[in-house]
């Protein structure tokens, strides 16, 4: 197996700190024995360094949503590189669609975020995706390749290898309509292609590209079955230890 599957739960704007610890000691008991998968999970900002001590001895990781590309300073209500690092994030989720959508995330601030996270040493799970009216339009191609070229501007190979990325069709974002295996299978190959053609074979063949859009138990094993798809980032279903554990647990289903 040359990349391990890696399957992260995105928990966007849920979970009180309460709510958020009881589902981090579900989860640890429900993955204790999960081996050959990489496990993380993203709550919200409030609860991270609760979980992360709740998370003390569990080989689940620990990730955040966002954060800004400054140090320090006067940047009223942002959260920097080294205080997420500091509160035990090993990840960090950038150019997710909802940002790009409602916060005017763009492929250039997205690329900043991406640069400022490694500089710290956090590892990153970078979003892309096509919206609807785009794969409609026969879009779907340009727009990855846009979001790919625009996001890793400037990044050179070794820093490379510290990212992931996520396919997220923003039309399977949260509406149960996920893309076929086919379809997903389809972007990812392309997704690796582009890595070939800016970076080198070999990395190519070792960044991790995860799908993205209403994954559930049951649709997990078909997208993993894809040979470009190595692991999902899930929303929905990572609410729950019941579940986000059985997507975590494919191989069984
Ligand atoms: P859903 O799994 O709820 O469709 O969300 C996917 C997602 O946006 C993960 O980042």
């Amino acid at each position: 197996m040359r990349r391990l599957p890696f399957i992260a739960g995105n928990w966007k704007m849920n979970k009180t700190v309460e709510e958020a610890l009881l589902l981090t000691r579900e989860l640890k008991e429900a993955l204790n024995e999960v081996k050959d998968v990489e496990v993380a999970i993203a709550p919200p900002f409030t609860a991270l360094y609760p979980v992360f001590q709740e998370l003390k001895g569990s080989s689940i990781r620990l990730a955040c949503q966002n954060l800004f590309w400054e140090e320090k300073g006067a940047y009223t209500g942002e959260v920097s590189p080294l205080m997420l690092k500091e509160v035990g994030c090993r990840y960090v989720i950038i150019g997710h669609s909802e940002r790009r959508q409602y916060f005017g995330e763009t492929d250039e601030t997205v690329n900043r975020r991406i640069k400022a996270a490694l500089k710290v040493g956090l590892k990153v799970i970078f979003c892309i995706g096509e919206t609807l009216s785009e794969r409609e339009n026969g879009e779907t191609f340009s727009v990855i390749e846009r979001q790919v070229k625009g996001g890793l501007q400037g990044l050179g190979e070794k820093e490379i290898e510290d990212l992931v990325i996520a396919y997220e069709p923003v039309w399977a974002i949260g509406t149960g309509k996920t893309a076929t295996p086919q379809q997903a299978q389809e972007v990812h190959r392309f997704i690796r292609a582009q890595l070939r053609q800016l970076f080198s074979d070999g990395l190519a063949e070792d960044v991790r590209v995860q799908y993205g859009g209403s994954v559930t138990p049951e649709n997990i094993k078909g997208l993993m079955a894809q040979e470009d798809i190595d692991g999902a980032l899930v929303g929905g279903a990572s609410l729950k230890a019941e579940s986000f554990s059985r997507i975590v647990r494919f191989r069984e289903m």
